[in-house]
C-alpha cells in the first residue's frame, strides 16, 4: 500500500476541542452490556484497542436516554443512572489514556424497541406499524409491535431524557462530546420520516416539523452540557429496518436538515450511507457528505459508509467529509490507524464475529 494517507493524520479541531486525525470508529451497538444496563469490563478492553490502534476518535455504541421508551436491546448500555453513568468512567479512561477523542451517541429506540426492560409496549410518533423485522442478533424476533403515538408529555420526557443523559455523559462519565442519534429508523429519525410520522400537530407534516424533535433534542441537550461541549448529530435516509429509504424532498430536504442544525450549533453532523461518495438521490448528483458541508458549512462533517476503502476515504476528505468514521473495517481492524501509517495490510470483516449474537467475543479482544 504506498498511497499517501497523510491528510487523514491531520488533525482538527472542533469547538475548541483538538482532535488529533481524522478517522474515528463509527458508534456500533454491541449488546455486552449488563442486564441493569452497565458497561462491563469487556467492554471497557473492547473500546480501548480502538484507542491503542490509533483512531482519533472513539465513538461509542448507542447508549439508551431514559428508564421509560429509550431502550432499544437487552443488553444494551444506558446513561440513566448513576450507577449506568459511573461504569463508562473506565471505559473513557482508556479511551483518552491514548490520546482519543470519546464521543458518547445518545439513543432513543422509539417504535423499533425490541427488548426494554422498563416498559412492555412502545411508543413512536405515530401508531403506524414499523417496517421490517426485528434483529435476531439482537436477541430479538418476528415484527416489531405496534407504537402507541407519542403524547406530548412523553415527546418532553424523551427530549429531557436525552439532555440529562447527555449531561451524566460529560459530568459522570467524562466523555468529551456527545452524539444525538437522529439516524437510521430509531426515535428522532422515526419523527423525520414522512411515512413514520402522520401527525398532524407542530410536530408532523412539512420537514420543518418533521426535523423539529431533532433540533429540539439538540437545544436541550445544548442547554444541559453547556456551550463548550461538542455536541452533534447523526443523520441518515437509510434505516436498520429500510435501507433504502430517501427523503421524499430530497436536497431541498437536505437543505431544511442540514441547514436547522447548523443553525441550532450543532459542532459536527454525522452522515451515513451504504457508501458515502454515492448521489444521495435516485436523480444523481451530490453525497450527503456534499450536502452536509453545503448547508451547514460550519459544522465539522463526519462521515461514514464503507470508508475503509483507503481511497474512499481519502476522497471524502475532498468531498466535504472532516472525518471518516469506520464500522465494520474498526471491527476487522481494531488498529486500522496504526496499519495505515505502517503500511501494514488490512484484514477484511469477518461478519461471523456478530452472530449469532453481536455481542463483543473474547476472539476479537485477542485481535
Ligand atoms: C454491529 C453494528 C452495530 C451498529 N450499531 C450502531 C449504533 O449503535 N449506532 C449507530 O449510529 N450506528 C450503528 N451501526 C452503524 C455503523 O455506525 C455504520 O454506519 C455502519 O457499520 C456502516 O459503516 P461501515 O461501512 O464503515 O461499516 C452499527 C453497525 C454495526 C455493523
Amino acid at each position: 500500500m504506498d498511497i499517501d494517507t497523510s491528510t487523514l493524520f491531520a488533525p482538527i479541531v472542533i469547538n475548541g476541542h483538538a482532535v488529533k486525525n481524522r478517522l474515528s470508529v463509527a458508534p456500533m451497538t454491541r449488546v455486552t452490556a449488563t442486564q441493569d444496563g452497565r458497561a462491563t469490563e469487556t467492554m471497557t478492553r473492547y473500546y480501548e484497542r480502538f484507542a491503542r490502534g490509533g483512531f482519533g476518535t472513539v465513538s461509542t455504541e448507542g447508549i439508551y436516554t431514559d428508564q421509560a421508551f429509550a431502550q432499544g436491546y437487552i443488553h444494551q448500555p444506558g446513561m440513566t443512572d448513576e450507577a449506568q453513568s459511573n461504569s463508562w468512567k473506565p471505559i473513557v479512561s482508556g479511551i483518552k489514556a491514548h490520546g482519543a477523542f470519546a464521543i458518547a451517541q445518545m439513543m432513543h429506540a422509539g417504535a423499533i424497541s425490541q427488548g426494554n426492560r422498563f416498559r412492555d409496549g412502545t411508543v413512536g410518533p405515530s401508531a403506524i406499524q414499523p417496517k421490517g423485522k426485528q434483529m435476531t442478533f439482537y436477541h430479538g424476533k418476528d415484527r416489531y409491535v405496534l407504537p402507541a403515538a407519542m403524547t406530548e408529555e412523553q415527546i418532553a420526557d424523551a427530549i429531557n431524557g436525552f439532555a440529562e443523559s447527555a449531561g451524566r455523559a460529560i459530568e459522570i462519565a467524562g466523555f468529551d462530546a456527545v452524539e444525538i442519534h437522529g439516524a437510521n429508523g430509531y426515535l428522532l429519525d422515526q419523527f423525520m420520516t414522512d411515512y413514520a410520522n402522520i401527525r398532524t400537530d407542530e410536530w408532523g407534516g412539512a420537514t420543518e416539523n418533521r426535523v423539529r424533535l431533532t433540533l429540539e433534542t439538540f437545544k436541550a441537550v445544548r442547554a444541559r452540557v453547556g456551550a463548550k461541549v461538542p455536541v452533534g448529530v447523526r443523520i441518515s435516509q437509510g434505516k436498520v429496518n429500510d435501507f433504502d429509504h430517501k427523503w421524499a424532498g430530497a436536497e431541498r430536504d437536505a437543505e431544511i436538515i442540514f441547514g436547522s442544525l447548523a443553525e441550532a450549533g450543532a459542532d459536527f453532523i454525522h452522515v451515513t450511507e451504504y457508501e458515502a461518495w454515492k448521489p444521495a438521490f435516485p436523480s444523481g448528483g451530490p453525497s450527503l457528505m456534499q450536502l452536509a458541508k453545503r448547508y451547514a458549512p460550519k459544522a465539522a462533517v463526519l462521515a461514514n459508509g464503507s470508508l475503509h476503502k483507503v481511497e474512499q476515504a481519502l476522497a471524502a476528505l475532498d468531498d466535504g467529509a472532516d472525518i471518516v468514521t469506520i464500522g465494520r473495517g474498526a471491527l476487522a481492524n481494531p488498529d486500522f490507524p496504526r496499519r495505515l501509517s505502517e503500511h501494514v495490510a488490512l484484514r477484511d470483516f469477518d461478519p461471523t464475529i456478530l452472530g449469532p449474537i453481536a455481542n463483543v467475543k473474547e476472539t476479537e479482544l485477542a485481535m
